[in-house]
Formats: structure tokens, sequence, C-alpha cells
């Protein structure tokens, strides 16, 4: 039974997120905005992993408002990261993250030929850092003197692949297809547990493809359960299996968001880490929660009407609380949307405060509740 959308909340919300946006489109410009300190979004440089979320955002409102002035600054922020593309040394596996949201987005809304050819450069470099032993995805490069991370796969690529998909269904060619095919079936493999929770990183020996070992990265310990990881690996999932129909990807999908949907605390807003211990455990991730709650809007539009309703039913419920509860439309002091993102807690950076990746997922929440896309994943 679908619960029947109260479209009041939804559309106002749209409002005031498309509001509080033209705003910051001013304010923050062609910059990469990705964790707000005072009020202010702090900006980074191009080539950190979260740059394509700001211009995705515009994009994603763009389309669904027709808004001259927010594409024109996501056209800029698309040509600034030309430097990070062809520059080539500071590129990880981020290339999804990056320009699914910017030159993909272009493409897919204006039909525009170079974009659809940095989208492409970028799926090489992506399609290039596949180790064919360990049939993974490399994540990192060495940042640091002495630092050897070629064995690294992270559950964050499971949405990164998207762009190899992309790729393949712009060409016709179905290589860069085979490579996401087979990380997404190392990250069955390998990353999810039986209960449905996930690992966030998996070492391989880069010369065997044997597992060296599994790590708990940005979450609280090896076996806890990162909230924001279990998010991409059900939305990764389920575009997996919109890219291919394989059943094995949808299968993880779904049961990653039943262990992420019985976790979730009574307003619906997931904690950082679902296994994290007393107080720290308390500390809420909204960025989780946008992130799962578009993933499962995807996933109930794959599955039939019978099951649709339990991942349609929970992203509502998180979607509908964090505007309720977490949003800062009141507040124009805060450049962010939405409050209490966590980054990093086990590095102790961006704990409780706003995520430009929180603030994207949440509009294209929206955007998929209101049925208003493209989506640039899929
Ligand atoms: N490693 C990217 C993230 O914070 O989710």
């Amino acid at each position: 039974m679908n619960r029947t959308i109260d479209q009041a909340w939804v559309d106002e919300a749209w409002s005031k997120a498309l509001e509080k946006t033209r705003t910051n489109s001013i304010s923050i410009g062609a910059e990469f905005p990705h964790a707000s300190q005072g009020g202010k979004y702090v900006l980074e440089v191009p080539s950190w992993w979260t740059a394509g979320f700001w211009p995705g955002m515009l994009w994603q409102l763009y389309a669904g408002s027709g808004d001259e002035g927010l594409k024109a600054v996501a056209e800029r922020c698309e040509e600034r990261l030309d430097e990070v593309l062809d520059g080539y040394v500071k590129l990880d596996h981020d290339l999804g993250f990056m320009w699914l949201l910017t030159s993909v987005a272009n493409y897919k809304l204006t039909g525009r030929e170079e974009s659809r050819v940095r989208g492409l450069k970028a799926a090489n470099y992506l399609a290039a850092r596949f180790n064919l032993k360990g049939r993974y995805i490399r994540a990192w490069n060495p940042w640091r003197e002495g630092e050897d991370n070629s064995g690294v796969a992270i559950i964050d690529c499971s949405m990164n692949t998207s762009l190899l998909f992309w790729a393949s269904e712009v060409t016709g060619d179905p290589r860069y297809r085979h490579i996401a095919e087979a990380h997404m079936d190392t990250v069955l493999e390998h990353f999810i547990r039986p209960d449905g929770s996930v690992y966030h990183i998996v070492n391989f020996n880069p010369e065997t493809g044997e597992v060296a070992e599994k790590l708990g990265g940005q979450g609280y310990a090896p076996e806890s359960a990162w909230s924001r990881g279990a998010a991409w690996a059900l939305y990764g999932l389920a575009l997996a299996y919109h890219h291919t129909g394989k059943l094995s990807y949808l299968h993880a999908s779904k049961q990653v968001a039943h262990f992420f949907l019985t976790r979730l605390p009574e307003d619906q807003v997931p904690h950082w880490d679902f296994r994290a211990p007393g107080d720290v455990g308390e500390i809420r991730d909204t960025s989780a929660g946008s992130c799962a709650a578009s993933g499962l809007l995807l996933l109930a539009g794959l599955v039939g009407e019978s099951e649709a309703y339990i991942y349609r039913n929970g992203a509502l419920r998180i979607t509908e609380s964090l505007y309720r509860n977490y949003g800062t439309w009141d507040n124009p002091g805060e450049q962010g949307l939405l409050l209490h993102g966590t980054s990093n807690y086990p590095e102790d950076r961006n704990i409780d405060v706003p995520l430009i990746y929180g603030d994207f997922f949440y509009v294209e929440s929206l955007a998929r509740i209101k049925g208003a896309g493209p989506f640039y994943w899929e």
C-alpha cells in the first residue's frame, strides 16, 4: 500500500531549498564548498572529492526550475575542473562523484559535446584504476611519502561505477561496464556482511588479489556499521542493478536497505555509525540519511509495487524529518541546507555540521519525490 504523499510539504521543501540555493549561488559562486563552519561553507580545492556536489545540486535545481543563473554557475564549476582532469596527478576513484554531477549532468540536460568528452575522459581514468587480479577499482593514490595504498578499495566507489555504466551506454563499448560489474561483484563478495551492514575499506594484495585486511575507515571500528558507507552501498547497488539487470545487485541493495531502515532512531535520521557506543553513537549524520533516501527512492522504482512501499515510505520518513527537524530555512546566517552531518569522526574532521553532499542528496531526494529528473547516476 502506498502512503499518499502530502504534496504540500514536498513543494514547500523544494521551494525553500531553491530559494536558499539561489542566495548561495551568489555568495558561493563557482567554488567548491564542502563543510560549513560558523554558518559559512569552507571552500576546498577543485581536486577534493566533493567538488561535484555543489554544481550537481545547481543542475538538479536548474532542471526543476529553469533558473539560468544556477546553470551558469554550474557550467563555470565544470570548466574549473578541467585543471584537475587535465592535470591528472590529483585524480583518484572519485571521478564519478566529480564528473557525473558536472559534465554528465550538463550533457544529459543540454547535449553539449564538450561535456560528453569530459565525462568520457573521466571514465577512462576511472577504468584505468582497475586491478585485474583483485577485480577492484583502486580507491586512492599515495598522498604521503612512503604510503602504499595500491590494494585499497572502498565502499564509496559503488557510486562511482555509474560513470563507467554511462560510458558504455554512450559509446556502445562494453569494456567500461565489464569493469564496473567486476568491481561490484567484488563489493558483493567482500564488503557486504550477512546482516546487511558493510565494510568501508578492504585492502587487497595488489599482486595476488587476495584479501589482506578489512578496515573500519570512516566508521567507528572494523566491525561497526558506518551509516554513510551503508548509504553508498544501498544506492550504488541499486544503480548497478538499474544499469545491468543483475538480480544479485538488487538483492544486496535490499539487504543493506533493510539493515539501514531497521537501525534508524525515532526521528528517522541516522546516527553516523549504527554500532558506535554511548554518547559517540548519538551523533547524527544527516548526509547518510539524505543519500540513503535518494537510493531508497530509486530502489522503490526498481521493484514491484507490493514491496516498493517499504523503500518509498522509508525514504519519505527520512526526507520529511530532514526537512522539518534538520533544515536551516529560518536561519539566513547558515549557508548549509541541513544541520548535523558528520564527515569523518575518526579523524575528528567536520563533525555535526552541514555537508555539501548532505545538501545535494536532500535536493535529489526531493526531486525524486516530485518526479523532477533527470538523475545523473542513471
Ligand atoms: N569517503 C567519502 C565519504 O566521506 O563518504
